[in-house]
């Protein structure tokens, strides 16, 4: 039996259209440690309570290279009062928000390849934080575009999509699908602690779809999977403890703990070797030279890290052009970071050009997808 190859047929973006900028974003978190000093000023003359210190965009810029964020709910986020989006609850006959974006980026992926939903086979919700336990999104976002088969969920924090690539890449190989939809919706600004001077800039939200299926139906111009390798290996560095054991808002006094917390430095120092590391290893094994990858299209969530990972594969200074950016506009998206970066800069690659996927994040985790340009 001859192999199947699994090829990326398209992929689809939904950019919410409230933008938060770094400006907006400071003058509400100094707002908020004004109030917050105010109210606390005996306290804090008295030793009992620590001062806050204020927010600057220089150092945001500075920092992670993040200069605006899409948000789903900006008003909100910006009232000094809740600092945290906001919607009403909706009824379990409506579709739900995470649902909705996703699907919005599902249609666009379909279109793109000229898909109908019946042509799918399965859904896969690959993403950082899931608005409910069950029943799936994914089977939410099926039911919604009217797609046969099964979906699931799975999460794998800011590697989910390079994993759920993987995975859907695998379905088609062994036969049990051939076409398979990989929805990241990342409402990152949900599990974001606004009022963490360290973090407070970080997330933003947006969903993507990838279209990967078997070559034999993709349409004529698609991105062969060269090959993929997943790693993981546990830290507590990036942690979000909110769940349905110990649920908290953002209100509650140890929210914090229930948000998203990091050890920002460590995790610079400790992740750059590793994925650098593991992307050489892997174009070895796949028999590339990995200096002549075209594009890296890699997670965004700091310029710095990007910048220094990008040298070490490419064994030179990356230009834009090789690792291009997205992080200044829509800051880190999770999962979707390095979706968003590959569908909005391949267009001008030429057949046979190689390039890279690659994502890292909590766990570690760490996924990459080379892929190759045919049209
Ligand atoms: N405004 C002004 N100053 C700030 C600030 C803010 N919003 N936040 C922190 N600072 C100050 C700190 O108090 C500290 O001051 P000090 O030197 O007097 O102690 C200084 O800036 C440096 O803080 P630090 O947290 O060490 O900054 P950093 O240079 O490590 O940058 C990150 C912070 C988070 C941007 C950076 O560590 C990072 O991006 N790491 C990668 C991890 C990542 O992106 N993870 C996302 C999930 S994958």
């Amino acid at each position: 039996m001859s192999e199947i190859t699994p090829v990326i047929s398209a992929t689809g973006l939904f950019t919410p259209p409230d933008v938060i900028t770094n400006d907006e974003l400071v003058a509400s978190f100094n707002a908020y440690v004004a109030r917050y000093n105010a109210d606390n000023a005996s306290a804090i003359a008295a030793g009992k309570v620590a001062e806050l210190s204020p927010s600057s965009v220089e150092f945001i810029e500075k920092a992670s290279g993040i200069k605006a964020r899409h948000v789903i709910n900006k008003p909100p986020i910006l009232d000094p009062a809740i600092m945290a989006p906001r919607w009403d609850e909706r009824p379990n006959e409506d579709i739900s928000v995470l649902a909705e974006i996703g699907v919005k980026a599902a249609r666009d992926a379909l279109a793109r390849a000229g898909r109908l939903p019946s042509d799918v086979d399965a859904v896969l919700c690959a993403a950082s934080n899931m608005q409910r336990a069950y029943p799936a999104m994914a089977i939410e976002i099926q039911e919604a575009l009217g797609i046969e088969g099964f979906g699931f969920d799975m999460n794998v924090a800011c590697s989910s999509a390079t994993f759920g690539i993987q995975t859907a890449a695998d379905y088609v190989r062994a036969g049990h699908a051939r076409s398979v939809l990989v929805v990241s919706p990342e409402i990152c600004s949900g599990h974001l602690n606004w009022r963490d001077r360290d973090s407070h800039f970080i997330f933003g939200d947006v969903a993507t779809a990838v279209l990967v299926e078997s070559r034999e139906m993709a349409p004529t111009a698609h991105w062969e999977i060269v090959g993929t390798k997943l790693k993981t290996v546990f830290s507590n560095n990036i942690r979000n403890n909110f769940g349905f054991l110990n649920r908290a808002t953002p209100e509650t006094a140890d929210a914090a703990d229930k948000l998203f917390v990091q050890e920002g430095r460590k995790v610079f120092k400790e992740v750059v070797p590793m994925v650098a590391a593991m992307i050489i290893e892997e174009a070895g094994r796949l028999g590339l030279d990995p200096a002549a990858l075209r594009r890296l299209w890699l997670h965004q969530a700091n310029q710095g890290m990007n910048r220094l990972i990008a040298q070490r594969v490419l064994g030179h200074e990356a230009s834009e052009d090789e690792s291009p950016t997205v992080l200044d506009t829509y800051g880190n998206t999770s999962s979707a970071g390095s979706i968003i970066a590959f569908h909005l800069h391949q267009a001008d690659l030429v057949s046979g050009d190689l390039g890279l996927i690659c994502s890292f994040g909590a766990g570690y985790s760490a996924g990459t997808v080379f892929v190759r340009k045919v049209c």
